[in-house]
């Protein structure tokens, strides 16, 4: 059975069955075009058979370094942008405690950096690390990128500075093969290094070392995270009809509600764990579709929190929105309200029930407030939060991704437009070979 279900309650009067059955073809066509490797952008579909055959000594070397990294440092930096750091950080966010950083616990810290340019993020974070033990793990597919070599630059002499010769052991390295900067340094420097596919872009990696290594390092079981993914590389892959195939029947709503104005997708949850998986999501679908004046805005709010800002818009603002909305059977951990004497605050009607309980009974109200609103919802639905259904629901994201980008018409897995600020800034910072852009 999928781990991932696609509810259709809350989006069926706005879709028809001509339409569906319209977008199922267009579905069956991308996935053949997918599968059969001849779309735009086929040089990188690498990352649709990660989850089957990812190289077992890789993952013996990960769990292996992440042991050993353990034994000599409490905190692990890693460096990173876009899709070389949202990726771990979704699925460690989504497994850990909300309170990890507070905490010290039987695995590292994983904390990030590479992902700005704040100088006060860097001047905070060394303050810390003068305190702690801790490595830095460097990724960058290019090992070009401006943020993370800034931030290794300045990790790197910090590290120099506080463990001399020993540093070198604490520098771990993801990049390309055979070229780039980072490559060439850590070919050099004689760091220990994982390779990033060619044929996998950066918001496609996270079952490569870019993820697998920081979510081994923060304690997790990748093993389990990969199965998951086989498992819905297995049903994504072999399975044609929008019954059977969850992306796919994704990939079809969205892409009709698209075609009837609804512009902006909120991926909605009710649980702060997934926040990250959000941000990884954002970054997915925004690169790999938005582009030629099309796609559709991926946007993301967390319930309940987000109803008390947001939610005044999402029930009477412009109708351009559509929700996914992200829902789990069961949480991990159990807390009843308590049963108290008095009622003084009113709320003794939940007295003794769960929070899962509450938080089912508001979402339900949500998503009916929204509907009578006009907001179409796609339900997508997990058992639980683990590694198993994380892996699926990576996976499950991915798939439909390339699948919605062909239907929508573009390259879902180029990016032409992230250049742009670069150019600028290269110009404004005076680097060699920009000179011309400096005057515009
Ligand atoms: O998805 C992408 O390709 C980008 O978000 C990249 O991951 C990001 O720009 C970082 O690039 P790099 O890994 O080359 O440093």
């Amino acid at each position: 059975m999928s781990p991932i279900t696609i509810l259709t309650d809350y989006v069926a009067k706005y879709v028809t069955p001509q339409e569906l059955a319209q977008a199922e073809q267009e579905t069956q066509q991308a996935q053949q075009t997918l599968l059969g490797g001849t779309g735009a952008g086929n040089d990188f579909l690498g990352w649709l058979t990660l989850p089957t055959t990812i190289d077992k000594q890789v993952l013996q070397h990960i769990k292996t370094e992440a042991a050993t990294q353990a034994q000599w440092s409490d905190v692990i930096v890693v460096i990173g942008i876009g899709g070389s750091y949202l990726g771990a950080r979704a699925v460690i966010e989504a497994l850990q405690s909300p309170f990890a950083p507070m905490q010290k616990g039987e695995h590292p810290t994983i904390l990030f950096a590479g992902h700005t340019l704040s100088e006060d993020y860097y001047h905070h974070l060394l303050q810390l690390l003068d305190k702690r033990d801790y490595s830095i793990v460097v990724v960058s597919k290019s090992g070009t990128t401006t943020e993370p070599a800034v931030a290794f630059r300045i990790l790197k002499a910090h590290l120099n500075y506080k463990y001399g010769a020993d540093a070198s052991k604490r520098i771990l390295v993801i990049t390309d093969e055979n070229k780039g900067a980072l490559h060439d340094i850590a070919q050099r420097e004689g760091y220990h290094s994982y390779i990033i596919p060619d044929n996998v872009g950066g918001r496609f990696s996270v079952l490569t070392p870019v993820g697998l290594l920081p979510i081994a390092m923060a304690g997790f079981d990748i093993e389990s995270l990969l199965r998951g993914a086989a498992e819905m590389q297995e049903l994504c892959t072999h399975t044609t009809t929008l019954a059977e195939n969850p992306a796919l029947h994704y990939a079809a709503l969205r892409n009709i509600l698209y075609r009837k104005g609804r512009k902006v997708e909120m991926l909605v949850n009710f649980t702060p764990s997934l926040c990250y998986i959000s941000e990884w999501w954002k970054q997915l679908y925004g690169e790999s579709e938005g582009k030629e004046g099309r796609g559709i805005l991926p946007h993301s709010l967390s319930f309940t929190t987000d109803l008390h800002s947001m939610g005044q818009y999402v029930q009477q603002g412009e109708r351009i929105l559509f929700e996914s909305m992200l829902t789990i059977n069961q949480a991990q951990h159990s807390v009843n309200v308590p049963p108290q004497e008095d009622n003084t605050d009113g709320i003794g009607y939940l007295a003794n029930r769960s929070l899962t309980d509450i938080n089912a009974k508001a979402q339900q109200g949500t998503a009916i407030a929204h509907h009578n609103g006009n907001v179409p919802i796609i339900g997508i639905n997990i058992p639980q939060i683990d590694e198993y259904t994380l892996g699926a629901l990576i996976y499950f994201f991915e798939f439909a991704c390339g699948i919605s980008g062909y239907m929508l018409g573009v390259n879902p897995f180029d990016q032409p437009g992230v250049e742009a600020y670069k150019k600028n800034m290269f110009a404004l910072l005076g680097k060699p070979g920009y000179e011309d852009y400096r005057p515009q």
